[in-house]
């Protein structure tokens, strides 16, 4: 399997705030891979690293072969890589559809091949299709977090990475956002996904890693994981 992302003891800082003390992970080519860890752990911050929105102090950061350490996050997206935040920032005024055209701003050949790639969300989303013309603030929050998913999948992202997305959901919400994500590997997409909801991201993950203090502290294969007393303990309740 190639790597498609390489992180290498990452450091990042806050002021005098030591958020990442020299991080690795790598993600696989149509992996899902998990990052868990408790609040404070440096999850955000590795996501927000490697999207290029916060600089790192030391380390490197390897996409498809490539150095991304200091690139833009411009550049970072056209290389295929996106970053969903945490919390649903979805324009509560436009439509669904007008919240998913904003997904395609990357998109440079035109119209047509926007609303093509919207027709692909509303297949693998289809509340989203049937709310296609609702306001995004009266959705649900489930509905929210799938319109922010589908608006980052308008970009036909190479490498989607997520930061929280079933926060605040509901049980049977949560399995529908996890559903989600692995029909967006099986079409072929990388994922990283960090979660707060260890048991539900082990179930969906091929691999994880626990973050404690800026460092990974247990790595290994989703199974693993599940069977790791220490991680059964911290993060799934004996
Ligand atoms: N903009 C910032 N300014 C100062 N400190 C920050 C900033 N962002 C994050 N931090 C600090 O960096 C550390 C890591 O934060 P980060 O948001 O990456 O954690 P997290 O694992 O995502 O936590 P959570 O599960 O609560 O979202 C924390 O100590 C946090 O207070
Ligand atoms: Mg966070």
């Amino acid at each position: 399997m190639s790597t498609v992302l390489e992180v290498s003891g990452l450091r990042v800082g806050y002021g005098n705030v030591e958020a990442l003390r020299g991080l690795d992970l790598t993600v696989g080519e149509n992996e899902i891979v998990a990052l868990l860890g408790n609040n404070g752990a440096g999850k955000s911050t590795t996501v927000s690293t490697i999207s290029g929105v916060v600089r790192a102090r030391a380390g490197s950061i390897t996409a498809y072969g490539e150095d991304i350490t200091t690139a833009t996050p411009w550049s970072i997206v056209e290389r295929g890589i996106v970053h969903v935040p945490e919390g649903r920032r979805i324009f509560s005024r436009l439509t669904v559809h007008e919240n998913l055209q904003l997904g395609g701003y990357t998109v440079r050949d035109g119209g047509a091949s926007i609303e093509k790639r919207i027709d692909r969300v509303y297949e693998l989303f289809d509340r989203l299709a049937e709310r296609r013309g609702q306001q995004g603030g009266t959705l649900s929050g489930g509905e929210q977090q799938m319109l922010a998913i589908g608006r980052a999948m308008v970009a036909e992202p190479r490498l989607i990475m997520l930061d929280e997305p079933t926060m605040g959901l509901a049980p049977l919400v949560v399995a529908q956002v996890m559903g989600a994500i692995v029909s967006i590997n099986r079409s072929g997409t990388s994922v990283l996904l960090i979660e707060q909801n260890a048991r539900a991201a082990l179930k969906i993950a091929h691999r994880g890693y626990v973050i404690d203090s800026g460092r990974v502290t247990v790595a290994g294969a989703a199974g693993e994981l599940r069977a790791d007393p220490h991680v059964v303990e911290a993060y799934l309740g004996a």
